[in-house]
């Protein structure tokens, strides 16, 4: 059925982004990621050369030009062998690019996309606050207007890159009389006056794309870096999560995928009582129902995809897909580390890095309870 949303061209793509995640990202590199808390730029420079950073960003800004299934292809393939590695090809495609391609002008698509694209620059999305993780539009950083410019007040939280980024999408209150109809987007130079990073969080998994605080004291943004009109910012801000939440999802089967497969691997090797241990039916059952949920998860993702793709309103797949996809690849890590007894519990094995890469898959770019908000309310609006 898979096959139905694919072309071949979309094949060759897959293939293009499994055999990248093969070569590069061995268990080596990877365990130095984990070691080190870095991504090597060397790998991420490989990961430009092949346009995973613009698969979905025009080709007259240095971007592939491709379509939301092929950046399901891409993302899947890569987190199957590294989450973390995932991130760095999200993060232009969807989260930092998203709110640049939604509501930027040429010039600030020219000025602050493209160097994404190649790898020169990195990009930030800095909405979540201490004061405002799932109830977004409560944002109380503020953007205050002076002349041609912008005076920006408050701290961002949670911020996947910024210590690594050399800017950011930010979202401010320029009205903070109208709720999320006050919000607006903005693009904050990361080396500018007035901006700082707090210390890198100490984090369960995805380490190697470090995350941290913005804090903004008395940051000057020039009137022509707001990205839309005043007031655009909530809007802004849900429809590229709707992009993100597909990213995701497509995370979610990636990681899923990876630990089924070193699960068949391990209880096909694995012997106990004499036999192997996938010869027991309670092995086989878990690897049935792991295999099972994961192609149901898949055909969330492929459809929300297609739907993106065919211009359909996609808001309602794309929380269906990041809610069943990422909470059904936790079940999927944490059985595979249950196949893999005592040896799941130990870095040595791969299983033990994903089972904490994808805890935060349910978590970021809305919980599964804020997924379950935007399903509920679309179903039961009048
Ligand atoms: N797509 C398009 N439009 C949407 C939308 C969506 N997904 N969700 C809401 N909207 C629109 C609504 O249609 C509505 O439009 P109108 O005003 O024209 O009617 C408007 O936005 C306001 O909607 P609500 O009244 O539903 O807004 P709300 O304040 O009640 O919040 C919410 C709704 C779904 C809970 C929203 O706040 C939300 O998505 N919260 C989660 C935020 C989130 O995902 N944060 C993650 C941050 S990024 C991250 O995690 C990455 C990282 O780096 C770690």
């Amino acid at each position: 059925m898979a096959e139905a949303f694919f072309t071949e061209q979309h094949e060759l793509i897959r293939r293009l982004a499994h055999d990248f995640a093969q070569k590069e990202l061995t268990k080596e590199v990877l365990d130095k990621v984990e070691e080190t808390e870095t991504f090597p730029e060397e790998i991420l420079n490989k990961m430009a050369k092949a346009g995973f950073f613009g698969i979905k960003i025009p080709k007259e800004l240095g971007g592939q030009g491709a379509d939301a299934r092929s950046y399901v292809l891409v993302m899947e393939e890569i987190a199957k062998v590294s989450g973390v590695a995932s991130i760095y090809v999200s993060s232009p495609n969807s989260l930092s690019g998203g709110p640049l391609l939604l509501a930027g002008n040429d010039e600030q698509k020219e000025k602050y996309l493209r160097p994404v694209v190649t790898g020169q620059k990195k990009l930030a999305f800095a909405l979540t606050e201490p004061g405002a993780g799932s109830d977004a539009g409560s944002v109380a950083a503020t953007a205050k207007k002076e002349g041609d410019h912008y005076v920006l007040n408050g701290r961002k939280c949670f911020i996947t890159m910024a210590p690594l980024s050399d800017y950011a999408v930010v979202f401010a209150k320029t009205d903070v009389t109208k709720g999320n109809r006050g919000l607006s987007a903005f693009v904050l130079d990361m080396h500018g006056e007035g901006v700082s990073c707090g210390k890198p969080e100490n984090k369960m998994g995805v380490i190697g794309c470090a995350t941290s605080d913005i804090i903004m004291d008395n940051a000057i943004i020039p009137q022509e870096d707001r990205l839309g009109e005043e007031g655009d910012g909530f809007k802004i801000a849900m429809q590229t999560l709707n992009t993100g939440r597909l990213g995701v999802a497509a995370q979610s089967i990636g990681v899923a995928s990876g630990c089924l497969e070193e699960a068949v691997k391990y209880a096909r090797e694995r012997k106990q009582f004499g036999r192997t241990i996938g010869s027991f039916q309670a092995i086989s059952f878990m690897i049935a129902d792991m295999a099972t949920k994961l192609e149901a998860a898949k055909q969330l993702v492929y459809k929300a995809a297609y739907m993106m793709d065919t211009r359909q309103d996609a808001t309602l797949n794309a929380s269906m897909a990041k809610y069943f996809a990422s909470e059904v690849c936790n079940e999927i890590a944490q059985k595979a580390v249950q196949i893999h007894g005592g040896y799941g519990f130990i870095k040595d094995y791969k299983i033990e890095r994903m089972f904490r890469d994808c805890r935060v898959f349910t978590i970021y770019e809305g919980t599964s309870q804020v997924q379950q908000m935007v399903i509920g309310g679309r179903l039961l609006k009048k």
